[in-house]
């Protein structure tokens, strides 16, 4: 990848990941008690890349995740989203970017009990500012597309494992982020929900939406562009699935997205 000098004199990617790591590090404890959840990695993610991570409990998939999405702070390397870096930003520039640039999804769902469906993936876009009315509009939409607008009105708790899970990415997708990482979306899954799953980061992927799925599950990692292995916080091993990105939209659908962190600096 080929790199430049930009007029403000820091380096910047012309042919730009969407998503790129370089040396990232993070460090808990310290002397004997010194765990490297995290320790030296290097990730570029293309726009409209679908990327899977495999390994076994313990190896720092989720660490990684947190850092990349701006849940939690690097002890050391460098993390740029569309050319941005993140991991240098203040913390309220950092809680904008989760907010608007990135979709988050956990294997417990981590919806809010006392909402309904629709107030769930509402409630992204109107902390980023949207009007009640275009809130609500857009919720619908991503619940249609989820297949899940009959359960609007639903509360979680009348709601299946797998329905929550779509619903959980209905609203990971509210604010149209540039990145969705899913740290073990069907880890409490039964197998037929889990498909379900499956088809549905199919479409997402199909739409040029850029990916990070932390899973163990085969089937949905053989959906990805690219399956990285991780072990003992290092990635160890990567297979290439497909011939690049496939997304139908690819690069030029996430390509308009590029700069649409203007501003999220302080
Ligand atoms: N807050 C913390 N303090 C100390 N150690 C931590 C902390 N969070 C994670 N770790 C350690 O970092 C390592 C990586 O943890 P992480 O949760 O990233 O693993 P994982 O690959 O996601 O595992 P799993 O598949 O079980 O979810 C583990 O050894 C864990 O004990
Ligand atoms: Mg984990």
């Amino acid at each position: 990848m080929s790199e430049t000098v930009s007029d403000t004199g820091s380096p910047r990617t012309v042919n730009a990941s969407m998503l790129r790591a370089r040396g990232l590090r993070k460090e808990y404890g310290k002397e004997e008690g010194l765990v490297r959840a995290v320790d030296g990695v290097d990730l570029d993610v293309a726009p409209g890349e679908t990327v899977a991570v495999m390994g076994p409990s313990g190896c720092g998939k989720s660490t990684l995740l947190h850092m990349l999405g701006g849940l939690d702070r690097p002890s050391a390397g460098e993390i740029h989203l569309a050319g941005r870096r993140v991991d240098q930003m203040g913390e309220r520039a950092l809680a904008r970017l989760r907010r608007e640039a990135v979709g988050f999804v956990f294997q417990a769902f981590h919806l809010m009990d006392e909402l309904t469906a629709r107030e769930n993936v509402e409630l992204p876009a109107l902390l980023a500012g949207s009007t009640p009315r275009a809130a609500r509009r857009r919720a619908l939409g991503l619940l249609e597309q989820v297949g899940l607008v009959d359960r609007a009105k639903f509360l979680p708790s009348a709601l299946s494992g797998g329905q929550r899970q779509r619903v959980a990415i209905a609203r990971a997708l509210a604010n149209d982020p540039l990145v969705v990482l899913a740290d073990e979306p069907t880890g409490n899954l039964d197998s037929e929900a889990t498909l379900d799953l499956l088809r549905l980061f199919d479409s997402l992927h199909e739409a040029g939406q850029t990916l990070v799925i932390v899973t163990h599950d085969s089937r949905i990692a053989a959906t990805a562009d690219r399956m990285i292995s991780m072990r003992d916080g290092a990635f160890i091993d990567e297979t290439r699935l497909t011939g690049g990105t496939t997304g139908t939209t690819g690069t030029g659908g996430a390509a308009a997205h590029l700069g649409a962190l203007a501003g999220l600096e302080e």
